[in-house]
């Protein structure tokens, strides 16, 4: 593979990080000594009251002086509308800043709410047809309960557009702080723990695959990122006790989307982009959708990516083999053996989706990512899709 010098780039990164075991109380505290007076809290569909977290969050920001409302029912893959009902209320009720209390589905659709409250026209209209993104926010700060997406970190959220079919970006605010503690994620469901890990095992790949494929220093560390992952979401689902493997995996989730990974490269996101166009059709798991799709579409990158599958067969799964094209399949195996090994599904079918016509219209639908080292047909994805049911 012949050596190309990473793209330019020009580096700021606007999200402070709180990390550590037990330090959302204080982190929330110092924080809201910055924060306007009259904060919407916003949530999911019924885990923070569940497990008390909820109470002591806006127990917390009323000892602040805050005055709290309400935004939950914010869903997994949350849609457009929910966007429209949150921004609705920031105007009603003189919200001055939104403290997103969740996953990536309640932190995004916060990053959109604060972008269309400030905003006279409709925002997906605005980015999709006019090409105009927003530059005034109401303030925000995400607190992380589930990781893996590494939402908190990013300004692009994912919102499922239901009239129209369609879960894409939309670029909204960056939240200006992000606090994982890891002990708010003690109490997700041990399958959501491994779709998360996947998720974030996912963004890692999808960007080492993106270009140049040479190796540069934003692919090294992806590698020891990578090697983190694998080896620490194996000691959690050994061990849900193990609070050091939590917390790695929540700052491994931070790392592979707060644009380190990501300097000088141009990202892939092709796996992404097929799994949020299923996703929009039958609103699944996102770690999930990811597990079934990533080794069909790298079997489908061979011959382009077979160089850089042997590196990652060499330098993430420890796999001794001299020949890349072989190196390259053993890769892929040794993904697919892991997608297994912590129970992540292999095909649709084990997450109840078989219907055919989703995978035509997914695959006439999705983005088409420029930084993915072949460019595919739609009648290519369709056939990656049925591979995988
Ligand atoms: O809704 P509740 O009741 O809170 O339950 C949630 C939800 O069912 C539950 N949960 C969260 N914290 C919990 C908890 N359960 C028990 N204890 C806790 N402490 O977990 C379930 C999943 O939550 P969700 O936020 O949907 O998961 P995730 O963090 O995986 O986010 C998925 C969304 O993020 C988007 C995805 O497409 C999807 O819409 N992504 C956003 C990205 C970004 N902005 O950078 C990148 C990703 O690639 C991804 O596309
Ligand atoms: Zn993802």
């Amino acid at each position: 593979m012949e050596k190309a010098y990473m793209n330019n780039f020009t580096y700021q990164y606007p999200v402070r990080q709180h990390f550590g075991k037990g330090c959302a109380e204080s982190a929330i505290k110092e924080e809201m000594v910055h924060a306007g007076s009259r904060v919407l809290l916003a949530y999911g569909g019924g885990s923070l009251k569940r497990t008390g977290l909820y109470d002591k969050i806006a127990g917390w920001l009323h000892e602040c002086g805050k005055t709290v409302t309400d935004f939950g029912g914010i869903m997994p893959n949350p849609t457009y509308a929910k966007v429209q009902e949150g921004a609705r209320i920031v105007r009603e009720e003189g919200i001055d800043f939104i403290l997103a209390v969740g996953g990536g589905s309640v932190i995004d659709c916060c990053k959109i709410v604060a972008a269309q409250a400030r905003l006279e026209e409709d925002i997906w209209e605005m980015q999709y047809t006019r090409h105009l993104f927003p530059t005034e926010f109401v303030p925000s700060g995400a607190v992380v309960t589930v990781s893996g997406t590494g939402a908190e970190q990013n300004n692009r959220a994912v919102i499922t557009n239901t009239d129209m079919k369609l879960k894409q970006p939309l670029v909204g605010s960056y939240h200006s702080f992000a606090i994982l503690d890891s002990d708010l994620t003690r109490t997700v469901p041990m399958k959501q723990v491994i779709s998360g890990a996947f998720d974030t095992l996912s963004h890692c790949m999808e960007t080492y695959m993106g270009k140049p494929l040479s190796d540069n220093i934003s692919d090294e560390i992806n590698e020891a990122v990578m090697r983190n992952v694998i080896r620490n979401l194996r000691a959690l689902v050994a061990d849900p006790d193990n609070d050091f493997a939590r917390g790695e995996l929540m700052w491994d989730s931070a790392l592979a989307e707060n644009s380190l990974l990501k300097l000088g490269k141009q990202t892939d996101f092709q796996c992404h982009m097929i799994e949020h166009a299923v996703g929009a059709y039958t609103d699944c798991n996102h770690g999930q959708g990811l597990a079934v799709i990533h080794p069909a579409v790298y079997r489908h990158l061979i011959p382009e990516g077979t160089e850089k599958l042997a590196k990652m067969a060499e330098r993430v799964w420890g796999i001794r083999e001299k020949d890349p094209s072989v190196a390259a399949l053993k890769c892929i195996a040794a993904l697919e053996d892991f997608i297994l090994e912590v129970g992540l599904p292999a095909h649709w079918s084990e997450m109840g989706i078989t219907d055919e016509s989703v995978m035509r219209a997914a695959a006439d639908t999705c983005l088409l990512t420029p930084g993915c080292c072949r460019r595919f047909t739609r009648d290519e994805i369709f056939s990656i899709l049925k591979e995988c049911m």
